[in-house]
This record gives structure tokens, C-alpha cells and sequence, in this order.
């Protein structure tokens, strides 16, 4: 039993799949015979489980002849069955009558099934004859008998001029079907007496026929080749209008359906309601129909613009856009109603991101090249060398500011021509302007090679350190541009050079001022060559790099040739450099420069002082071009009057005047050993200065005689003799001098 049940369960499940996915037939009941589904409320039999009959009422049973896969209504063969439309398909025999016997043909009446739940659908159908001698009528048979037919006649034997195919009198004639006929009967017959059998018809047919399926033939005068033809009949469930079985208990229609009554008004039919599908009268009633699913059944832009409701769907936009949704009003940004701008707009928006992600990557990768260079001249002008050297040390003075490359563009304007102070073998020295108000010089210097890196940034440690109110402050550097800057305090009164040959000044600056700034430099030179730790040799002692400010204090500067000397070294091997007319004459044999080619130099722009002279003339005569051997030359005479600078010389200052130009002449002696330290040249002038500042009031009363004295220009021997004073060392010094003079000659 067990076993049974469950095999029977399993027979079950592919019915119940076709019930759910058709819902054509009851459960358990046949749904199909042959190719033909079979539809509730027709039906055949029995559930096999409750027992109930499958079809709604007797009027719908039908039979299978499972022998040929038949469907059968009665005994007419179903080849459809339409249950939204209300329709049965089936065949029906053709009536036919021949006339082989003379006289009339018999009748041969062909019925259709006695049942009022069908009738013969009058739009589908036509009622046909076909002969040369054919009376053909139909019979309806509602409460009262009606009667319809007509009569086809054709002349043997059958003329050309049969229009083949045209059903229209000649040889074959048709009519259409009334409204509402049920119960049908069809017969032929001839209308004549017919006393010859040979003729080439003898024989004539009636039936109704589903319309356009028969193309009438002469051949089929002749051969007629159908027995059976199709019809199509139109059915009603009982014999109720929709109002009356509404209310009954047998009301065939289910869920979601409607009712309309038959065109007679008899009977009526259930369909499902709009946007519902399925069988109208299955117990299970009409489901919704899910439009949104199949394209056709909606018309939205597209499945994601569709919802589907219950009957029906809508069409709708996706959230802050207008429009409906459908293929008609379509969806809009809320920004414009137009598609075009909407597409243009979409086109902007995407361009403009695309341009600004675009210029921002290009943005960030030229401030990363930037930024990538900047450390580049950073690393090549030794800026790790000096953070190196700057961490190391501990020095609270050392003082020495790394700029930022910005900063000093800003400073300087972008490097404007304007602001150019200075030109020369070094570089350019700019004016520039910091943040926090303070004036500075920026000096560019020249391309460097690499092996001076090491050199320049050991010179930019040092100077730093240099704190001497005669010496120009070096404030700091910037590394990251090619080129390494170097700033320094800004002096602003000019340099010594235009002090002295700038003729409208020269004449207010007095020998006090002179004396002082000989005085200065010297003791700025003395400071450099022995105060630091290590000695600098400044190798470009010249006026030119004198400067001077408001007060006229002396400001030694441009340390561009500078040169470190470790202690244990007396002398560097240089490239030619400093300036020519200040260049130590011994340089040239040795290619030496030393401290004491600095005494030298500084000792030619002592004699600047003492004479207004320039250093080197090509405008003097041959012999005094430069001016140092000129200056010698003068002193070895006696004639020291004759080339000092006029005014400079009275007769209160006219002793130290001579003391400096004795001293002046030691510095210039061409055998570097013979010249005095920096340091002693330093003690000595400023000891001739404070006897000046002391003697200051008395020489001013002794000035007449002083004035006598200078005049008598030939007595410089006893000039010299005559001052106690550095007596001792003009000895000395005249006569290296001028041995020395004429052994460099
Ligand atoms: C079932 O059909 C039979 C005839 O086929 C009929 O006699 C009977 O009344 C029907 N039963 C119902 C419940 O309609
Ligand atoms: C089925 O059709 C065949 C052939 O037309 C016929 O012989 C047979 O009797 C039919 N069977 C039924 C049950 O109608
Ligand atoms: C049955 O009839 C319906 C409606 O007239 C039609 O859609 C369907 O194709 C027909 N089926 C067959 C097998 O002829
Ligand atoms: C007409 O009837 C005669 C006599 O019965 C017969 O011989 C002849 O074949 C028939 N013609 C046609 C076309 O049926
Ligand atoms: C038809 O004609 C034959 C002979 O011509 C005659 O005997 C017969 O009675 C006629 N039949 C009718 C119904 O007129
Ligand atoms: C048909 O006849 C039935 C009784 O047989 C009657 O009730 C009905 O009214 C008649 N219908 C028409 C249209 O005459
Ligand atoms: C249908 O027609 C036949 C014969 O023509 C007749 O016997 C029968 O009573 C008719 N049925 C109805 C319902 O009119
Ligand atoms: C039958 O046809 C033949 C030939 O067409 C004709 O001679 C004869 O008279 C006809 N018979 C009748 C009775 O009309
Ligand atoms: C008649 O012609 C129509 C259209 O040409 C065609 O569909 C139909 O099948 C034809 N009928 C027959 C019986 O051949
Ligand atoms: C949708 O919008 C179009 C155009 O505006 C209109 O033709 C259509 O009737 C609308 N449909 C619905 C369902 O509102």
C-alpha cells in the first residue's frame, strides 16, 4: 500500500507541474488528447482522486478515441478549444448528394450535435454549396426553425471563364452565418430533374466551413476532395445571462475575473480581468500578469523603470529625476528636460573632471620636479655637508641661516636688474629685501664644480663664525637653487674705491677719516689672519671690496677668493687671482698667495689713501702705472709731498702721515717675508692714531710750522730722523725697500 501510494505520488508530480504552469484543467483530470489540450471546462471523466467529473456540465464532456489520439465532441473531432475566446474548433461532415439515378437527388442532411451550449459562430464561418445544379440550405433550429442557404448552377462543360478560386455563384456559392445558431443541419439537393447521369457533375455539396479556409476550384466540380470540413463554434456555459448566474452557486467564473454574456444571450462567458491571466473559469482564477517581465506587455523605457502592481504595472523615474518612465515621457535629470543638454551636460561635467584631475596631477608632478630638484642643488652645493657641520657643533655664535630659494626670490624681486649692486669676476651681488625689513646683499656666485663644494662650505661655516664690527656679516646661504647664494649684511654708503676717486667726495674725507679706515681694515685683515681658529687669507684686499657705511665705518668684504689656511700650511698653490695692481708681486714667482699677499695689497690701498691715486693707471707715464712702485719711487726721493693727495697733509698730522706711508712702503716690499704681519701693521696704525687723538689740540697749535716743514720736500730723510717715533723701523724699511725695489726690477 505504502509503495503504491508513493509511486502514485510520483506519477503525480509531473500533472501537478502542468496544472501549476497551465491551470488549463481540473487536477486530475486529463489535460490533453492527442495534440489537443483540453481546457476546463471541458473535460473527460472523472478526478481520479475526489471523483468529481472534469468538465463544468454535461454539454463540455468530451471523449479521447486514444486508438487515433482523437478528441471528440459527439462524434466530431476537436482540433482546438479557445477558453479565453469561448471557441471549439472541430470538423463536420460535408453533405452530398449525387443524382446518379434520374430525377431529384435524395436528401443527405448532415447535423451537428443537439446541444444549445453551442453555437455556430457566426463571424467565423461561412455556409457553402458547390455544383453546377446545387441547392444547398442550412437549418437552424433555435425555439423556431430558420432556414438560410443558396443555389449554385454552371452550364457542362465547365467554361473557361470559372474564376478560379472565387466563390461567387457560378459553380460554388456562399452565405454567412446569423447570430446565434445552434442546433444546425445542412442539405444539398439539385434543383432540376435530371433525366441524363453522364454529365460531367453530378453530384452537389453543402456545408459550413470556417471562413477563408475553402478556395473554391472547378476541379472540385468535377473531383470534390473534402469529406470532413472545419468549423468553428462558439460556447456559452448554461443558459443564464452573466446577472442571473452571478448570484447562483454553479457561476462558473472564478478570481479575478469578469462575466459577458453571449452575443444571443444565452448562456455567457467568463474572461480573465485586464492584466490577469490564466483560466477564467479553473478554480484557481486568474493570477496577475507580471507585465514588467515581458516587454511587450509594458511600456516603460525599460524593466528597471517597471513595477508591477496587482492588474496592472507603472512606469516610473529613478529617484530626483522627472518624467514618467514610459517610452512615450521618458526620464529626465532634474536639471534640464531637454535629452540633448542632458547629454551635453553629462559631457561638461565629465569633461571639466577630467581637466581638473588632469591639471592637478600635472600641477603636483611639476612641484614634485621642483621639489626634487631644489634637493638636487641642495645635495650638489654640499647642503648636507653643512647640515652635517651644523649639527656637529654646538656654538651658540654660529649663526648661519639656511634660506629657502623662495625666500630670496621674493627678496630680490625675481633677481631684477634694478636691484643688481654689484657685478664682477664672482658673481652678482643683488639688494634684496627680507620679510622682517632687513636689507641684505645676495650674491650669486658662479657655477661651481663639484671638488669646491666641499671648500665653499667649509668657507660659509667659517665667515659665519666671523663676528668683527670691521668685517662684512655673512647672515646665510641658500643651497637649493644651481647656483649657491650666500647673503650677507647690506652695506650702504658705497665701497672705499668711490670714497677716494669719486673727486667731489674725496675732498670732505679728511685724514682723520682716512687714518681710521686704514686703521679698520687693518685690523678686520689682522682679525682674519689670526683671530679664527684657522687663518683666512682674504687674497682680494682691493678699495673696491671696502665697504663703507653711513658712518663711514669700514666693512671688509667679498670673500669670494678667500681661501682657508690650515695652521701647518703657510701657503696655498691658487689659480691666479685677486686684482692686479693690489696682486703681490712675489705670487708671480711662487703662485703663492699668503697672509702676507694681503699685507701687500693692503698696503697698496693704504697708498690709495695717502694719494688719491688709483691703483693701476695706464693714464700715468710708464713708470707710474702702478702705483705702489710709482709711490716707492716718489718716497725713495724724498718727494713724498709731491704724490700724497692734496689737503690731506698739514702741519699737525704731517709726522703721522709719513709714519703711515712708512708703513705703507713696508707693506709693499716684494720680498713676502720682509713685510710685517697684519697684526703688527694693525698695532702700529692704531698707535699712530691715538698719538694723533692725543696730540690732537697741540698739533692743531703747531700747525704753521708743520706746513713749513712739508714744504721743504728734500729734507725727507731728516723728516723721517727727526720723529722718534717708528725712527727705527723707517730705517730699516727705506732701505729694504729700496733694495728690494731694485732687485724686483
Ligand atoms: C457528472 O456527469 C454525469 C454525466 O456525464 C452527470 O450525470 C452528473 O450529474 C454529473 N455530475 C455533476 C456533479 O455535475
Ligand atoms: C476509435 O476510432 C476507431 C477508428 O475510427 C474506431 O474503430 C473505434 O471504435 C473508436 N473507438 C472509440 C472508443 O470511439
Ligand atoms: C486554438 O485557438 C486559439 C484561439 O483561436 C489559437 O490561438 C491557437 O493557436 C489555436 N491552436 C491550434 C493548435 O490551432
Ligand atoms: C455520374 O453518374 C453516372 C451514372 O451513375 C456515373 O457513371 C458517373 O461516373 C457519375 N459521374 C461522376 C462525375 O460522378
Ligand atoms: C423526372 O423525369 C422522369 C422522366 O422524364 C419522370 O418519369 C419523373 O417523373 C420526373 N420526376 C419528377 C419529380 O418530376
Ligand atoms: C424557446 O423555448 C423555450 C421552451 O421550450 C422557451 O422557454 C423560450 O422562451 C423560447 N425562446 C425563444 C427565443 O422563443
Ligand atoms: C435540433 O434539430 C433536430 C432535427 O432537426 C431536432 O430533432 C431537435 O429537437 C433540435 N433541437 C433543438 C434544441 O431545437
Ligand atoms: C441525355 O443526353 C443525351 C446526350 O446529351 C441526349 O441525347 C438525350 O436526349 C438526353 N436524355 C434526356 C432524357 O434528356
Ligand atoms: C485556402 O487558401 C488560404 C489562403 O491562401 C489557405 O490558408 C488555406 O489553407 C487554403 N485552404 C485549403 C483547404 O487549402
Ligand atoms: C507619460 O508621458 C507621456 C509624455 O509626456 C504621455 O504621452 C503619457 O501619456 C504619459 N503616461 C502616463 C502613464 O502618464
Amino acid at each position: 500500500m505504502e509503495t503504491m501510494r508513493f509511486t502514485k505520488l510520483w506519477l503525480w508530480i509531473p500533472l501537478l507541474l502542468v496544472a501549476t504552469a497551465e491551470a488549463q484543467s481540473l487536477e486530475g483530470c486529463l489535460n490533453k488528447c492527442g495534440d489537443v489540450e483540453i481546457p476546463y471546462p471541458f473535460g473527460i471523466g472523472v478526478q481520479s482522486r475526489t471523483g468529481r467529473n472534469c468538465s463544468l456540465q454535461e454539454s463540455f464532456e468530451l471523449t479521447c478515441n486514444s486508438s487515433t489520439s482523437t478528441l471528440l465532441y459527439g462524434d466530431h473531432p476537436v482540433s482546438n478549444i479557445s477558453v479565453q475566446g469561448g471557441h471549439l474548433d472541430i470538423s463536420m461532415s460535408v453533405s452530398k448528394v449525387c443524382y446518379n439515378q434520374p430525377g431529384v437527388a435524395l436528401l443527405n442532411p448532415q447535423s451537428l450535435v443537439n446541444n444549445p451550449s453551442f453555437a455556430v459562430s457566426s463571424v467565423q464561418n461561412k455556409f457553402i454549396s458547390v455544383g453546377c445544379d446545387t441547392l444547398g440550405i442550412v437549418q437552424f433550429q433555435n425555439n423556431r426553425t430558420s432556414y438560410g442557404g443558396c443555389v449554385t448552377l454552371c452550364n457542362a462543360p465547365p467554361q473557361q471563364d470559372l474564376n478560379d478560386k472565387t466563390c461567387s455563384g457560378t459553380g460554388c456559392c456562399q452565405v454567412d452565418i446569423p447570430v446565434g445558431m445552434r442546433n444546425i443541419t445542412v442539405v444539398a439537393s439539385s434543383v432540376f430533374n435530371h433525366t441524363n447521369v453522364s454529365d460531367f457533375n453530378n453530384c452537389s455539396y453543402g456545408f459550413v466551413a470556417k471562413q477563408n479556409w475553402f478556395n473554391f476550384s472547378v476541379d472540385y466540380l468535377r473531383d470534390f476532395p473534402f469529406d470532413m470540413v472545419p468549423l468553428v463554434l462558439d460556447w456559452t456555459v448554461s443558459d443564464h445571462t452573466c446577472h442571473a448566474a452571478s448570484t447562483r452557486s454553479d457561476y462558473a467564473c472564478t478570481a479575478n475575473t469578469d462575466c459577458a454574456d453571449s452575443d444571443d444571450g444565452f448562456g455567457y462567458n467568463c474572461k480573465c480581468k485586464p492584466g490577469f491571466d490564466g483560466n477564467p473559469y479553473h478554480p484557481d482564477g486568474c493570477h496577475d500578469v507580471d507585465e514588467c517581465q515581458q516587454e511587450s506587455a509594458n511600456n516603460c523605457i525599460s524593466k528597471e523603470n517597471c513595477r508591477n502592481t496587482i492588474g496592472s504595472f507603472e512606469c516610473f523615474c529613478p529617484p530626483g529625476y522627472s518624467g514618467n518612465g514610459t517610452t512615450a515621457g521618458g526620464c529626465y535629470p532634474p536639471l534640464s528636460k531637454n535629452p540633448l543638454t542632458m547629454v551635453f551636460t553629462g559631457i561638461s561635467i565629465g569633461l571639466a573632471a577630467l581637466f581638473m584631475s588632469m591639471s592637478w596631477l600635472y600641477l603636483v608632478s611639476q612641484k614634485r620636479k621642483h621639489m626634487k630638484q631644489k634637493e638636487k642643488f641642495f645635495r650638489q652645493n654640499g647642503g648636507s655637508i653643512l647640515q652635517q657641520q651644523l649639527s656637529g657643533r654646538h656654538e651658540t655664535s654660529l649663526a648661519v641661516k639656511i634660506f629657502t630659494a623662495e625666500e630670496l626670490k621674493r627678496a630680490t624681486n625675481n633677481y631684477h636688474d634694478n636691484l643688481i649692486i654689484g657685478r664682477g669676476g664672482f658673481g652678482t651681488v643683488y639688494k634684496g629685501f627680507l620679510t622682517d625689513k632687513k636689507i641684505v646683499a645676495i650674491k650669486k656666485s658662479k657655477l661651481m664644480n663639484q671638488s669646491q663644494v666641499e671648500q665653499f662650505i667649509n668657507e660659509v661655516i667659517v665667515l659665519s663664525q666671523i663676528n668683527h664690527r670691521n668685517i662684512v656679516k655673512l647672515l646665510g646661504c641658500c643651497l637649493e637653487t644651481e647656483v649657491p647664494l650666500l647673503v650677507y649684511e647690506f652695506i650702504n654708503n658705497g665701497t672705499l674705491y668711490d670714497l677716494i676717486h669719486n673727486k667731489g667726495k674725496s675732498a670732505l674725507v679728511t685724514w682723520e677719516t682716512r687714518l681710521r679706515i686704514a686703521s679698520e681694515v687693518a685690523g678686520a685683515l689682522s682679525y682674519l689672519h689670526s683671530a679664527a681658529s684657522i687663518s683666512i687669507v682674504h687674497r682680494d684686499v682691493k678699495s673696491a671690496n671696502i665697504l663703507l657705511d653711513e658712518s663711514c665705518t669700514a666693512k671688509v668684504s667679498d670673500f669670494g677668493a678667500s681661501r682657508l689656511v690650515p695652521l701647518d700650511q703657510t701657503a696655498l698653490a691658487t689659480m691666479v687671482q685677486g686684482t692686479f695692481g693690489y696682486l703681490d708681486p712675489e705670487y708671480m714667482q711662487t703662485n703663492q698667495l699668503t697672509e702676507k699677499s694681503d699685507v701687500y695689497s693692503f698696503g697698496v690701498v693704504v697708498i690709495e689713501l695717502l694719494t688719491g691715486k688709483k691703483a693701476v693707471s695706464f693714464e700715468r707715464p710708464e713708470e707710474e702705472v702702478n702705483l705702489a712702485m710709482h709711490f716707492l719711487s716718489y718716497l725713495k726721493q724724498g718727494h713724498l709731498h709731491e704724490i700724497l693727495e692734496d689737503g690731506i697733509i698739514n702741519n699737525e698730522n704731517k709726522e703721522r702721515v709719513k709714519e703711515v706711508a712708512m708703513l705703507a712702503a713696508r707693506c709693499v716690499r716684494l720680498r713676502g717675508e720682509e713685510r710685517p704681519s697684519m697684526k703688527e701693521v694693525a698695532a702700529e696704525l692704531e698707535g699712530i692714531k691715538m698719538v694723533g687723538d692725543q696730540l690732537g689740540v697741540k698739533r692743531e697749535l703747531n700747525l704753521e710750522e708743520t706746513q713749513t716743514l712739508l714744504g721743504e720736500t728734500s729734507k725727507f730723510n731728516e723728516y723721517g730722523d727727526s720723529i722718534d717715533h717708528g725712527n727705527r723701523v723707517w730705517d730699516s724699511i727705506t732701505d729694504h725697500v729700496l733694495i728690494d725695489f731694485d732687485s724686483g726690477r
